[in-house]
Protein backbone atom coordinates (compact mmCIF):
# COMPACT_ATOMS: atom_id res chain seq x y z
CA UNK A 1 0.00 0.00 0.00
CA UNK A 2 1.32 3.42 -0.52
CA UNK A 3 2.24 5.44 1.71
CA UNK A 4 1.59 9.10 2.38
CA UNK A 5 3.23 12.41 1.84
CA UNK A 6 3.19 14.94 4.66
CA UNK A 7 4.62 18.62 4.18
CA UNK A 8 5.00 21.24 6.47
CA UNK A 9 5.37 24.85 5.34
CA UNK A 10 6.03 27.90 7.03
CA UNK A 11 7.54 31.48 6.51
CA UNK A 12 11.35 32.53 7.61
CA UNK A 13 12.36 32.08 11.37
CA UNK A 14 8.77 29.80 12.23
CA UNK A 15 11.03 26.79 13.57
CA UNK A 16 10.25 24.12 10.99
CA UNK A 17 13.20 22.23 11.66
CA UNK A 18 12.33 21.34 15.36
CA UNK A 19 9.19 20.72 14.55
CA UNK A 20 9.56 18.77 11.30
CA UNK A 21 11.45 16.11 13.67
CA UNK A 22 8.55 15.97 15.76
CA UNK A 23 6.04 14.93 12.94
CA UNK A 24 8.71 12.75 12.43
CA UNK A 25 8.86 10.98 15.55
CA UNK A 26 4.69 10.37 15.72
CA UNK A 27 4.47 9.33 12.57
CA UNK A 28 7.43 6.99 13.65
CA UNK A 29 5.33 5.79 16.85
CA UNK A 30 2.42 4.98 14.75
CA UNK A 31 4.49 1.74 13.19
CA UNK A 32 5.37 3.74 9.61
CA UNK A 33 8.84 4.22 7.80
CA UNK A 34 9.21 7.59 7.14
CA UNK A 35 11.57 9.01 4.46
CA UNK A 36 12.48 12.86 5.73
CA UNK A 37 13.55 15.29 2.97
CA UNK A 38 13.39 18.69 1.91
CA UNK A 39 12.69 21.06 -1.15
CA UNK A 40 14.96 22.74 -3.07
CA UNK A 41 16.84 19.65 -2.87
CA UNK A 42 16.39 15.77 -1.52
CA UNK A 43 18.87 14.00 -4.08
CA UNK A 44 22.33 15.33 -4.64
CA UNK A 45 21.45 17.12 -7.86
CA UNK A 46 18.25 18.75 -6.19
CA UNK A 47 21.03 20.11 -3.80
CA UNK A 48 22.68 21.19 -6.47
CA UNK A 49 20.14 23.26 -8.20
CA UNK A 50 19.29 24.34 -4.38
CA UNK A 51 22.92 25.88 -4.19
CA UNK A 52 21.83 27.58 -7.57
CA UNK A 53 18.91 28.55 -6.60
CA UNK A 54 19.84 29.93 -2.74
CA UNK A 55 23.05 31.59 -3.93
CA UNK A 56 23.75 35.53 -3.45
CA UNK A 57 24.43 36.85 -6.46
CA UNK A 58 24.76 40.19 -8.11
CA UNK A 59 22.85 39.28 -11.30
CA UNK A 60 19.19 39.46 -10.31
CA UNK A 61 17.17 36.60 -11.04
CA UNK A 62 14.14 36.40 -12.66
CA UNK A 63 10.76 35.11 -11.15
CA UNK A 64 10.71 32.59 -14.39
CA UNK A 65 14.16 31.58 -13.99
CA UNK A 66 13.11 30.26 -9.93
CA UNK A 67 9.77 28.98 -11.19
CA UNK A 68 12.25 26.70 -13.47
CA UNK A 69 14.94 25.67 -11.16
CA UNK A 70 12.57 25.23 -8.87
CA UNK A 71 10.27 22.84 -10.81
CA UNK A 72 14.01 21.05 -12.38
CA UNK A 73 14.67 19.83 -8.77
CA UNK A 74 11.58 18.92 -7.86
CA UNK A 75 11.26 16.83 -10.71
CA UNK A 76 14.61 15.22 -9.54
CA UNK A 77 13.48 14.42 -6.38
CA UNK A 78 9.50 12.93 -6.97
CA UNK A 79 11.17 10.74 -9.69
CA UNK A 80 14.34 9.57 -7.60
CA UNK A 81 13.50 9.61 -4.13
CA UNK A 82 9.40 10.87 -3.23
CA UNK A 83 7.28 8.46 -5.64
CA UNK A 84 9.64 5.37 -5.07
CA UNK A 85 9.69 5.64 -1.01
CA UNK A 86 5.67 6.04 -1.24
CA UNK A 87 5.35 3.50 -3.58
CA UNK A 88 7.35 1.39 -1.14
CA UNK A 89 4.79 1.86 1.49
CA UNK A 90 7.13 4.66 3.63
CA UNK A 91 5.84 8.16 4.09
CA UNK A 92 7.05 10.88 2.99
CA UNK A 93 7.77 13.97 5.49
CA UNK A 94 8.79 16.69 3.43
CA UNK A 95 10.35 20.30 4.61
CA UNK A 96 8.60 22.26 1.90
CA UNK A 97 7.01 21.79 -1.31
CA UNK A 98 4.75 22.99 -4.12
CA UNK A 99 2.49 25.58 -1.74
CA UNK A 100 5.96 27.38 -1.04
CA UNK A 101 6.22 27.57 -5.12
CA UNK A 102 2.66 29.20 -4.81
CA UNK A 103 3.54 31.59 -1.52
CA UNK A 104 7.24 32.35 -2.82
CA UNK A 105 7.23 32.66 -6.85
CA UNK A 106 3.46 33.76 -6.66
CA UNK A 107 2.29 35.49 -4.07
CA UNK A 108 5.97 37.24 -3.38
CA UNK A 109 7.45 37.46 -6.97
CA UNK A 110 4.33 37.99 -8.27
CA UNK A 111 4.38 35.34 -10.96
CA UNK A 112 0.68 34.07 -12.58
CA UNK A 113 -0.94 31.10 -10.52
CA UNK A 114 -1.60 29.82 -14.33
CA UNK A 115 1.98 29.42 -14.97
CA UNK A 116 2.60 27.62 -11.52
CA UNK A 117 0.01 24.98 -12.21
CA UNK A 118 1.15 24.06 -15.96
CA UNK A 119 4.51 23.01 -14.35
CA UNK A 120 2.76 21.37 -11.35
CA UNK A 121 0.96 19.21 -13.66
CA UNK A 122 3.35 18.71 -16.00
CA UNK A 123 6.15 17.55 -13.12
CA UNK A 124 3.54 16.21 -10.24
CA UNK A 125 0.71 14.37 -12.26
CA UNK A 126 -2.08 14.32 -9.49
CA UNK A 127 0.55 13.73 -7.10
CA UNK A 128 -0.52 16.46 -4.17
CA UNK A 129 0.30 16.35 -0.06
CA UNK A 130 -2.22 14.40 1.41
CA UNK A 131 -0.88 16.71 4.60
CA UNK A 132 0.46 20.03 5.29
CA UNK A 133 1.00 21.95 8.36
CA UNK A 134 1.70 25.49 7.71
CA UNK A 135 3.38 27.54 10.18
CA UNK A 136 2.40 30.93 10.79
CA UNK A 137 4.01 33.79 12.49
CA UNK A 138 3.25 37.77 11.94
CA UNK A 139 5.96 38.42 9.28
CA UNK A 140 8.22 40.80 11.93
CA UNK A 141 7.92 37.90 14.69
CA UNK A 142 9.88 35.49 11.92
CA UNK A 143 12.11 38.21 10.50
CA UNK A 144 13.28 39.10 14.38
CA UNK A 145 14.27 34.91 14.64
CA UNK A 146 16.48 35.35 11.99
CA UNK A 147 18.43 38.32 12.29
CA UNK A 148 21.80 38.20 13.42
CA UNK A 149 22.99 35.01 11.10
CA UNK A 150 24.53 35.03 7.66
CA UNK A 151 20.66 35.70 5.03
CA UNK A 152 20.60 33.64 1.36
CA UNK A 153 19.35 34.93 -1.69
CA UNK A 154 15.73 34.62 -0.94
CA UNK A 155 16.09 36.11 3.22
CA UNK A 156 17.56 38.98 2.16
CA UNK A 157 14.39 40.09 0.48
CA UNK A 158 12.38 42.72 1.93
CA UNK A 159 9.74 42.84 4.23
CA UNK A 160 7.03 43.72 1.56
CA UNK A 161 7.75 40.51 -0.21
CA UNK A 162 7.32 38.31 2.99
CA UNK A 163 3.74 40.06 3.69
CA UNK A 164 3.16 38.86 0.35
CA UNK A 165 4.49 35.12 0.95
CA UNK A 166 2.64 34.90 3.94
CA UNK A 167 -0.91 36.44 2.55
CA UNK A 168 -0.37 33.70 -0.48
CA UNK A 169 -0.44 30.81 2.20
CA UNK A 170 -3.01 31.98 4.62
CA UNK A 171 -5.24 31.91 1.06
CA UNK A 172 -4.10 28.66 -0.27
CA UNK A 173 -4.91 27.23 3.37
CA UNK A 174 -8.47 28.85 3.47
CA UNK A 175 -9.08 27.29 0.34
CA UNK A 176 -7.39 23.59 0.66
CA UNK A 177 -8.74 21.53 3.62
CA UNK A 178 -5.28 19.18 3.80
CA UNK A 179 -3.80 22.66 4.86
CA UNK A 180 -3.37 22.57 8.74
CA UNK A 181 -2.43 26.13 9.97
CA UNK A 182 -0.27 25.89 13.56
CA UNK A 183 -0.15 29.61 14.92
CA UNK A 184 3.97 28.84 15.89
CA UNK A 185 3.95 32.61 17.27
CA UNK A 186 3.46 30.91 20.88
CA UNK A 187 5.83 28.86 22.70
CA UNK A 188 7.41 25.91 21.71
CA UNK A 189 5.00 23.73 23.78
CA UNK A 190 1.77 25.21 22.79
CA UNK A 191 2.79 24.82 19.32
CA UNK A 192 4.10 21.14 19.48
CA UNK A 193 0.62 20.56 21.39
CA UNK A 194 -1.07 21.68 18.30
CA UNK A 195 1.14 19.88 16.11
CA UNK A 196 0.72 16.55 18.36
CA UNK A 197 -2.90 16.82 17.87
CA UNK A 198 -3.36 17.44 14.21
CA UNK A 199 -0.47 14.56 13.58
CA UNK A 200 -2.28 12.23 15.87
CA UNK A 201 -5.43 12.81 14.85
CA UNK A 202 -4.64 12.08 10.92
CA UNK A 203 -2.84 8.92 11.74
CA UNK A 204 -6.15 7.95 13.76
CA UNK A 205 -7.92 8.48 10.33
CA UNK A 206 -5.76 6.58 8.51
CA UNK A 207 -6.33 2.47 7.64
CA UNK A 208 -3.52 0.79 9.38
P1 LIG B 1 14.48 26.77 3.82
O1 LIG B 1 14.94 25.39 3.53
O2 LIG B 1 15.29 27.45 4.86
O3 LIG B 1 13.04 26.83 4.10
O4 LIG B 1 14.81 27.65 2.52
C1 LIG B 1 14.28 27.41 1.30
C2 LIG B 1 14.01 28.73 0.63
O5 LIG B 1 13.55 28.50 -0.70
C3 LIG B 1 12.96 29.58 1.33
O6 LIG B 1 13.35 30.94 1.26
C4 LIG B 1 11.75 29.40 0.45
C5 LIG B 1 12.33 29.18 -0.91
N1 LIG B 1 11.48 28.37 -1.80
C6 LIG B 1 10.84 28.98 -2.86
O7 LIG B 1 11.02 30.18 -3.08
N2 LIG B 1 10.01 28.24 -3.64
C7 LIG B 1 9.80 26.90 -3.43
O8 LIG B 1 9.03 26.27 -4.17
C8 LIG B 1 10.49 26.27 -2.33
C9 LIG B 1 10.29 24.81 -2.06
C10 LIG B 1 11.31 27.05 -1.53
Amino acid sequence: MNGRFVTLEGGEGVGKSTNLSLVVELIEAAGHTVVTTREPGGTPLAEEIRDLFLGVREEPVSGLTELLLIFAARAQHLDTVIRPALAAGSWVVCDRFTDATYAYQGGGRGLPTAQIEVLERLVQGDLRPDLTLYLDVPVEVGLARIDGREHDRMEREQRVFFEAVRAAYLTLASREPRIRVVDASRNLAEVQADIRGIVTGYLTGVAP
